[in-house]
């Protein structure tokens, strides 16, 4: 491997965060010798003894399909599995607060108003306190080992030349470089929070075959990492957890938007980033994981039928709206055809990479969106141990979450099951304002076909997932 020389800020960048956490508090993961054994040699990263080591992990892993026979198949369940959340109503004490701007109860100290989480003196320790936040962790752990990957796979594979052609300097190789430090950063944090049974890197599969296509699939990608944490971070029974997984999704948010900036997009065209629920986030994962290492930990989370644009907008839709037909690469990534002979996109503007690019809307409200859909029960993610599942009915609508909304739009079915079962039909692109001035619909956005058209909003939204049909799929309204 080549690996351009990147300075140890990686490394040191991350020592007084961990170092924060109190020593013998934290459940550590044991490092067997050397520390970021792979990593040093590897990615020009130098370590200092004083800092704490990186979780180790393979230096190469296979990129090929799974192909033997799966060990087990489905989510971990618990001895015991109730029927369903039952709709609750507003807690009497959500609403008491008079928030009229003073102060309404004594204060605990001078300049401390009363109240908090986490803030009466009592130790941090930051581990996993739930069942729901050792999966959280355990899932958000799954996502940054892809990504160390991914993001190291992309300049394993495709030359400075390459890159170049694609409008990408030898700089922005660096900093792709530098994103995979990060995740081994990011990997290593989570790690020491879950202990010694957390989830290791695995060997995974990618779409890609050009420049333009692996850069659409690390903003998809990096999108759903970011958001299947906002999703349930605010849920976390641990608050201490919450608190330093906030401080890397936040780096890797600046990471999706950084990809927006390869592909010549707009960086940001929304006012508010969307949440998933986890379940959603695994869903568009797993299908990129073939296996995984004897002895690795499971995921609870559900894995949805598979849900394919096959009228992705990508930039060649800029100001024209109208996409080739079947041009995207397989459902959940849903990412575009990229021209294999100039590392571009398939048609539309060469935007290259820019700090922003007014390219203009690539979808709008009245699009029709087709779709395909799967049926359950498929064999999918790490050694095809997981099978896809939904217990809606039918499928009656899209479903579109954006910024703060959750919105509807009707599904026309056209092939309910053809031959090899997948579902066809189409939908139309709904028109709504988060707030007025504010197009709800725009960015790298998520979309899943449901059986109903209930009301969610961000911090409900893990109910919708009994009336998930298919999907989600990432859709690039933007
Ligand atoms: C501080 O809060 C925690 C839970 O929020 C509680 O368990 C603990 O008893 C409190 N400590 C004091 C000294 O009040
Ligand atoms: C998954 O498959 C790989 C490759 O065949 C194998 O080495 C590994 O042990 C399997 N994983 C589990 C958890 O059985
Ligand atoms: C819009 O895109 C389609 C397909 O890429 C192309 O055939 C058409 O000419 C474009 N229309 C405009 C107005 O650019
Ligand atoms: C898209 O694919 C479907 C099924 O493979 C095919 O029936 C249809 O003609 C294709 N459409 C276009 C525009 O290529
Ligand atoms: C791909 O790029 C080549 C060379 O630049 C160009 O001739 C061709 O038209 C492009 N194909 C598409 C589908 O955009
Ligand atoms: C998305 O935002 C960009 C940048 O503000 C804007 O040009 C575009 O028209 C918006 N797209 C939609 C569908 O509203
Ligand atoms: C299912 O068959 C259709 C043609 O009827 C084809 O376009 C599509 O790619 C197939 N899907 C899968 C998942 O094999
Ligand atoms: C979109 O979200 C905003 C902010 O939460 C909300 O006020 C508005 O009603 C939502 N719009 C729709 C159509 O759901
Ligand atoms: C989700 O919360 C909203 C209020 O924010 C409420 O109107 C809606 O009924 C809730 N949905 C469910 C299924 O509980």
């Amino acid at each position: 491997m080549k690996w351009n020389a990147v300075p140890l800020v990686g490394a040191v960048g991350l020592a007084p965060l961990v170092a924060a956490v109190p020593r013998g508090v934290v459940i550590a993961r044991q490092q067997s010798g050397t520390p970021s054994s792979g990593m040093s040699s590897s990615m020009g990263m130098s370590a200092s003894m004083s800092a704490p080591p990186t979780r180790s992990h393979p230096s190469s892993v296979a990129h090929t399909p799974f192909s033997g026979t799966p060990y087990t198949t489905g989510a971990v369940t618990a001895s015991s599995v109730g029927t369903g959340i039952p709709m609750g109503s507003v807690s009497p004490e959500a609403t008491t607060y008079p928030s009229n701007g003073n102060l309404n109860n004594p204060e605990p100290a001078p300049y401390v108003p009363a109240g908090g989480l986490g803030t009466n003196g009592t130790i941090p320790v930051y581990n996993a306190k739930s069942d729901f936040d050792y999966e959280s962790l355990a899932l958000a752990l799954y996502q940054e080992w892809i990504e160390l990957d991914l993001f190291q796979d992309g300049l394993r594979r495709f030359s400075a030349e390459d890159f170049q052609a694609a409008g990408l300097s030898k700089a922005d190789r660096d900093l792709i470089a530098f994103m995979a430090e990060q995740e081994v950063g990011h990997a290593t944090l989570i790690s020491n929070m879950l202990g010694a049974e957390a989830p290791q890197q695995c060997n995974y599969n990618y779409p890609y075959t050009n420049v333009a296509e692996y850069l659409d699939f690390c903003q998809k990608l990096t999108r759903w990492g970011e958001s299947g944490v906002y999703g349930f971070l605010a849920h976390l029974d641990s608050r201490e957890a919450a608190s330093l997984l906030t401080l890397s999704i936040t780096t890797e948010a600046r990471q999706q938007m950084i990809f927006r900036q390869f592909q010549g997009l707009f960086p940001m065209p929304v006012w508010f980033e969307v949440g998933v629920p986890q379940s959603w986030a695994w869903t568009l994962l797993a299908p990129y994981i073939s296996s995984c290492p004897e002895g690795q930990t499971r995921l609870a989370w559900q894995n949805f039928p598979g849900l394919q644009v096959l009228n992705q907008p990508s930039s060649a839709t800029a100001n024209n709206g109208t996409a080739q037909m079947n041009n995207t690469l397989g459902p959940a990534a849903n990412v575009v055809r990229g021209n294999k002979t100039n590392n571009q996109p398939a048609t539309g503007p060469n935007g290259g990479a820019r700090v922003t690019h007014d390219i203009g809307a690539l979808s709008y409200p009245g699009r029709q969106v087709y779709l395909e859909w799967q049926q359950p029960g498929q064999e999918i993610g790490p050694n095809n141990s997981y099978v896809t599942s939904t217990s809606a009915g039918a499928g009656q609508y899209v479903v579109w979450v954006s910024q703060l909304n959750v919105t509807y739009s009707s599904l026309t079915v056209t092939e309910q099951g053809t031959s090899n079962g997948t579902g066809r039909g189409y939908t139309i692109q709904p028109d709504l304002e988060t707030f007025q001035g504010d197009p709800a619909i725009n960015g790298t956005i998520f979309i899943a076909i449901t059986d109903s058209d209930a009301v969610y909003t961000p911090f409900n939204l893990s109910q919708i997932n009994p009336h998930v049909v298919a999907g989600p799929a990432i859709y690039q309204a933007g």
